[in-house]
């Protein structure tokens, strides 16, 4: 499939591990000039240096304002514009609805909403400009169907998706597309966090909790961050220019609603 993706400019948030990295090296390998933030830029650069392929690294906690606006200015300058952002962010702690303190609830707000919004909405007008721009969310199935004890990620999340949906209207005659991936389980370092949790919480063991995880996902496994990746690199790409305000949903059939 010929992406068109040779030349174009990204920003993928959260990218020195997980999901965030896997779809960096996925829009590097299709010939993206990509810039990847996290929380240190030494975890920048080795993910970068892993990558290859020209990758540049930055520093941008996504709950720190200051950071975002020297992001979105650094990346710019470098880069010369962005074509396709990926607004990504670390995962919330897990816990009940219950008992959140409000602190916990604005600091989280603002980390997987606020700033995000913040960096699209510097970056829209050059997208519109051009006539070309590409906005995708990493947000989580528990947008569709609520993953008990992970209140903060099933109340937030939804915000972006509610967000996302208002924008893509507003922009999609521009040729700018805005769609969210929700993943189920993919193999990454927060969902083995997740699981030792869980595990702690429940007095199983981690093996235990993720086989029973296991059992109910259709396909029978977590999923690989490539296989993530790779519904990101598409609606990166040229070949999905007609497909906005969409979730798509990345979860080895987990998920057992239809909408
Ligand atoms: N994996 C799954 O199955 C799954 C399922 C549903 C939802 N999600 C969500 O998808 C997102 C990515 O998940 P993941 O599995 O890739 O997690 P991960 O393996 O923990 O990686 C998270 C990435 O985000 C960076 N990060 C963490 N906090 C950040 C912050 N405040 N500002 C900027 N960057 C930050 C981390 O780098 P540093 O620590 O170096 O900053 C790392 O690069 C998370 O929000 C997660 O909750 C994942």
């Amino acid at each position: 499939m010929e992406t068109g993706l040779n030349g174009k400019r990204a920003l993928v948030l959260g990218a020195s591990k997980g999901l965030g990295f896997g779809i960096a090296q996925g829009l590097a390998e299709e010939g993206a000039r990509v810039a990847i933030a996290s929380r240190t830029l030494e975890g920048s650069k080795a993910a970068a240096d892993k990558i290859g392929r020209d990758v540049l690294p930055f520093i941008c906690d996504t709950g720190k304002v200051d950071q975002v606006d020297a992001l979105v200015k650094d990346v710019t300058a470098a880069l010369g514009g962005v074509d396709i952002l990926v607004l990504n962010s670390g995962g919330p702690p897990p816990g009940k609805a219950q008992g959140v303190s409000s602190d916990q609830w604005r600091q989280s707000f603002e980390a997987m909403f606020v700033n995000l919004v913040r960096i699209a909405d510097q970056l829209l007008p050059g997208m519109i400009e051009r006539k070309f721009g590409r906005i995708i969310s990493v947000i989580s199935s528990g947008v569709i169907q609520p993953i008990p004890n992970l209140a903060i990620s099933n109340a937030i999340r939804p915000a972006l998706v509610g967000w996302g949906k208002t924008l893509a209207s507003e922009v999609a005659s521009a040729g700018v597309t805005v769609n969210a991936i929700a993943p189920g389980r993919i193999a990454t370092d927060r969902l083995k966090q997740l699981d030792a949790a869980n595990a702690e919480r429940t007095g199983r063991s981690v093996e235990d909790v993720a086989a029973a995880a296991r059992a109910g996902i259709p396909a029978g496994r977590y999923g690989e961050i490539e296989e993530f990746a790779a519904a990101a690199v598409f609606l990166a790409s040229e070949k999905a220019s007609f497909m906005t305000g969409s979730i798509l949903r990345v979860d080895g059939g987990q998920i057992s609603s239809t909408t």
